[in-house]
């Protein structure tokens, strides 16, 4: 339960984009000028003031397929970044006024990424480090925890061997002709390119797929060997049994349930490439090879009449491992804090929105349809959000403000937020110095990266 003396923030209301089942001929989007700012703080809860959110395919997807959201209006959204302006009575591992990045549980709208203010549990958020702007912060949500759920819960790999080496087991070097194969299919989305980084740091030869125009992207980021994805599909899984051997038993598929059935293929094995390759068509380790769809589980099992290995295929979840699980959450998130000041992690592209929370359907529109290249992460700044008085003149029509309900803060913490507020004012206009240069970088990265597509059906949005 809520404590009375915890923190409630002076700002009454904010701007927040809700989501909801429309009626029919309407949009399921709509911006609120006039939310109520989440007041209450849990002990271990804090209040996040966001300047960057960034946009999910999941973030379409439930609205498309009606999951997460109802006909009463919420606050939907995973990914953001900014700064912590409230916390709950028992919170030891941040600050207040400390940048953080955060991959919100967002079936509780005051949790949801598209609105100024909201309320996370302090072991599902990270500190951004003073090399990232919070803008690349907010690319790493729900990408790289994804990644980290798949690996270190669903697969269980050892999270600790993320700090080893990463030529290094139990003190031994490894050869790099000796690491084991993780297969990526999909490598250029952006969960691809958090389990290509990490699979590398965790001792893994990473093959993946991709857009022709993003294979030196992949590479950079690791990946060994990177396929065409636009290849006939027989043809990619006989040219990943001929790259590996035909020795992958780890794959993890981040595109949907076709290419799921691929990577079991893949996994299978088989005997009849084998004895035309002159190899053994069995294998001494009998444990079954493991499959991670995470978009979508395979339409049907593959013939196994050729296998030589049983497929186990294994479901991804963040509500049994990583929400509300802080033994798990705070360690992954402490982990990456490491692997990212060490810079061995580095974060996805951005492109950035227009138009702040207003321009977050058609971004998502644009993810849903492809229109966005492979490693590139929409992201929108809040501050961008036209105010009401704006929006009104722009659109010559009176609007309907939604009436705040409010709670009153104590003195306390008004006087905390308010002091918070001043020298958080200042950093952030320090970081948004950086992130506008970094922006301006980004653009002209683009350029060169669209004239050299060679995927013609690829739009681009402009950022
Ligand atoms: N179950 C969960 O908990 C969970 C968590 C996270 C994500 N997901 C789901 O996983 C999927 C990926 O999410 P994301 O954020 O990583 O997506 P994303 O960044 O939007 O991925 C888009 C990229 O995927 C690549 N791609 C599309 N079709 C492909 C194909 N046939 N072969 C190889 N690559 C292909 C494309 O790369 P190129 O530009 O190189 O073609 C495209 O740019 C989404 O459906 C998402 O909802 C599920």
């Amino acid at each position: 339960m809520p404590h009375s003396h915890t923190h409630t923030h002076t700002k009454r209301s904010h701007r927040a984009l809700l989501a909801r089942i429309p009626p029919r001929g309407q949009s399921a989007w709509k911006l609120a000028h006039s939310h109520p700012v989440p007041s209450a703080l849990e002990d271990h809860q804090v209040l996040i003031e966001t300047s960057y959110v960034a946009l999910n395919p999941f973030d379409w997807q439930g609205v498309a397929f009606k999951y997460g959201i109802g006909e009463e209006a919420k606050v939907m959204g995973r990914d953001g970044a900014g700064v912590i302006v409230g916390l709950g009575d028992k919170v030891k591992r941040f600050q207040l006024g400390d940048r953080v990045w955060f991959c919100a549980n967002s079936s509780v709208s005051g949790t949801g990424a598209f609105q100024e203010y909201s309320v996370h549990s302090d072991s599902e958020i990270g500190h951004t480090p003073d090399h990232l702007s919070c803008q690349e912060a907010a690319t790493l949500g729900t990408g790289l925890i994804t990644a980290g759920v798949a690996l270190f819960r669903t697969l269980g790999l050892p999270l600790e061997s993320l700090a080893l080496p990463r030529t290094e087991e139990h003190g031994s070097k490894i050869e790099e002709g000796e690491k084991p194969w993780m297969l990526i299919w999909g490598g250029a989305g952006i969960t691809g390119v958090y389990l290509i980084e990490l699979a590398r740091l965790l001792g893994y030869r990473v093959i993946c797929s991709a857009s022709p125009t993003n294979h030196a992207y992949v590479r950079s980021l690791g990946a060994d060997v990177v396929l065409d994805r636009w290849s006939d599909p027989v043809q990619l899984v006989q040219e990943i049994r001929k790259a590996t051997n035909d020795s992958v038993r780890i794959a993890i598929d981040n595109v949907g349930g076709t290419t799921a059935n691929l990577c079991h293929q893949v996994l299978q094995g088989s005997s009849s490439w084998r004895s035309e390759h002159n190899l053994p068509s069995t294998e001494t380790d009998s444990t079954p090879a493991k499959l991670v769809p995470i978009a979508g589980t395979p339409k049907a099992s593959p013939d196994d009449s050729d296998a030589i290995r049983t497929v186990e295929s294994l479901r991804i979840s963040f509500s049994t491992t990583f929400y509300g699980h802080p033994e798990f959450s705070e360690a992954l998130v402490d982990t990456y804090e490491s692997l990212l000041n060490k810079k061995l992690l580095t974060p996805a592209r951005i492109r950035l929105v227009q138009g702040g929370l207003t321009g977050i359907e058609k971004g998502l529109e644009d993810l849903r349809h492809g229109r966005v290249p492979g490693g590139y992460k929409l992201v929108a700044r809040l501050s961008d959000t036209p105010h009401l008085d704006e929006a009104l003149s722009k659109q010559g029509q009176s609007h309907e403000v939604e009436e705040a309900v409010v709670k009153v803060g104590t003195k306390r913490s008004r006087d905390q937020v308010e002091s918070v507020q001043e020298k958080t004012q200042k950093r952030g206009r320090e970081h948004e110095e950086i992130s506008r240069k970094r922006t301006k970088e980004e653009r002209s990265v683009e350029h060169d990266h669209e004239a050299h597509s060679e995927t013609p059906t690829r739009a681009v949005i402009m950022a």
